[in-house]
């Protein structure tokens, strides 16, 4: 990107800020400056090179819908805060699916110290080769990325998780911290048996899209929405290191949650309105329907087909969906062949001629688009969507 791009676009950036803050009531806000970063990886390769511009703003507690809650954002980390946070750490990235690329690559590019641990000549190991991950010096086997890390980042599948804790268990010693990006595995702990140690750290970053999204995003100088969560605390800066590390994968957006809310929204993923009947925020709740499956899904499936997308979602995700695909068809087909006769024998084609042809069709269709539009979820969206850097107001 040029200079004046960068410029312009950082400009821009700055007043949709402002004003986006003024739409939606932000409690606290002062844009203090504007500043650029460029990030650098420690793999040094011009092709490399990975620009972000940020701007710094007070931005902490926003209204969604009515629901006030802190949202925590990258702007509050410039990168030389973000390296020297983490200069006595290395994070060892445990699994190279769809999460440990995209949060790997990231973290790398952040300057930071990252290496990869996945089980030697498994499809994972040539995946993080071709993504210029060394042996020996950036990439080892599982038991020896734990070894060597200080920030353990369990990315194994949900399963294998589970099937490799006796293992990896008791090489996460006192000191280091126990990361997550799905609450599944300690959430379900009588099914899993993942129980972490008593002296360490337990957090959580979850980005809400897949890994492929969590790079594109970052890419694009944008950053994906992200929950955090504390399942244990015993430094007194567990929330902290969750909020830095949600930055230095590549998020843009951190909303708090719970690892319980995170895992039971995240495996159930579906209307927003019986979410929140469950207890689960507005941000929460658009994030894991609306705003995922726009921001991430929906754009994978249209640039490479459903398959792509099922294979970049986590494998507990993927079967989640291919099991309830068919119930879903089921309960749906009866209405979509309502709907097909409704439209072959004309009753569609009346309708419309009867309420497009009223005098006050418009002033009808704004009263039924008013009230979608003062729905909470749409409301939250609102605030969810404001954020982004690249919003021009609505
Ligand atoms: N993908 C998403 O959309 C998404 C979004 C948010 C959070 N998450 C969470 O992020 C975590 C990682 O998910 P993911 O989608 O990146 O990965 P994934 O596809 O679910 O898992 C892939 C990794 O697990 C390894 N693995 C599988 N079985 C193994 C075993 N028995 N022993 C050792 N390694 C094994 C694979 O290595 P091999 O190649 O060697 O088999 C690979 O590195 C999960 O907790 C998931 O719920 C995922």
């Amino acid at each position: 990107m040029s200079s004046s791009l960068i410029s312009r676009s950082t400009h821009a950036a700055v007043r949709n800020a402002a004003r986006s803050a003024r739409t939606v009531g932000v409690t606290s806000r002062s844009f203090v400056s504007l500043s650029k970063f460029t990030a650098v990886k420690k793999t040094p390769s011009s092709a490399q090179r990975v620009t972000s511009t940020q701007f710094t703003r007070g931005i902490k507690t926003l209204d969604f819908a009515g629901t006030k809650e802190v949202v925590y954002e990258r702007s509050d980390w410039p990168l030389p805060k973000l390296q020297e946070f983490f200069k006595n750490d290395t994070l060892a990235l445990i699994g190279y699916g769809s999460q440990g690329h995209g949060q790997g690559l990231n973290a790398r590019d952040n300057g930071l110290n990252v290496i990869i641990g996945v089980r030697k000549d498994g499809e994972s190991w040539k995946q993080a080769l071709e993504d210029g991950w060394v042996p020996g010096e950036t990439l080892f086997s599982i038991e020896e990325a734990i070894d060597r890390g200080t920030i353990i980042m369990n990315l194994l599948s949900d399963a294998a998780q589970s099937a490799t804790w006796p293992t990896i268990a008791p090489l996460i010693t006192k000191g280091k911290i126990l990361y997550f990006s799905h609450g599944f595995s300690v959430v379900y702990k009588d099914d899993t048996h993942v129980v972490p140690p008593p002296d360490v750290d337990v957090i959580l970053v979850a980005p809400k899209g897949s890994g492929r999204t969590v790079r594109t995003l970052f890419k694009e100088g944008r950053g994906i929405n992200s929950s955090i969560a504390i399942w244990q605390d015993v430094t007194g800066k567990a929330k902290e290191k969750a909020i830095a590390l949600g930055i230095a994968v590549g998020s843009g957006y951190l909303y708090e949650t719970t690892f319980e809310r995170e895992v039971y929204s995240d495996l159930y993923g579906e209307r927003g309105v019986v979410l929140r009947k469950n207890g689960h925020t507005p941000s929460e709740a658009f994030n894991e329907t609306v705003e995922e499956a726009t921001q991430s899904l929906y754009p994978l499936i249209g640039a490479h087909g459903m398959d792509y997308m099922y294979a970049a979602c986590s494998t507990t995700a993927r079967r989640g969906a291919l099991d309830w695909a068919p119930v879903f068809e089921k309960a749906n087909l009866p209405i979509f062949e309502k709907l097909y006769q409704s439209v072959r024998d004309g009753t569609e084609t009346r309708k419309s001629l009867e309420f497009n042809g009223r005098k006050t069709y418009r002033e009808d269709l704004a009263r039924e688009l008013a009230e979608i539009d003062s729905q909470e979820i749409w409301r939250a969206g609102k605030v969810v969507r404001s954020l982004r850097p690249d919003y021009k107001g609505e």
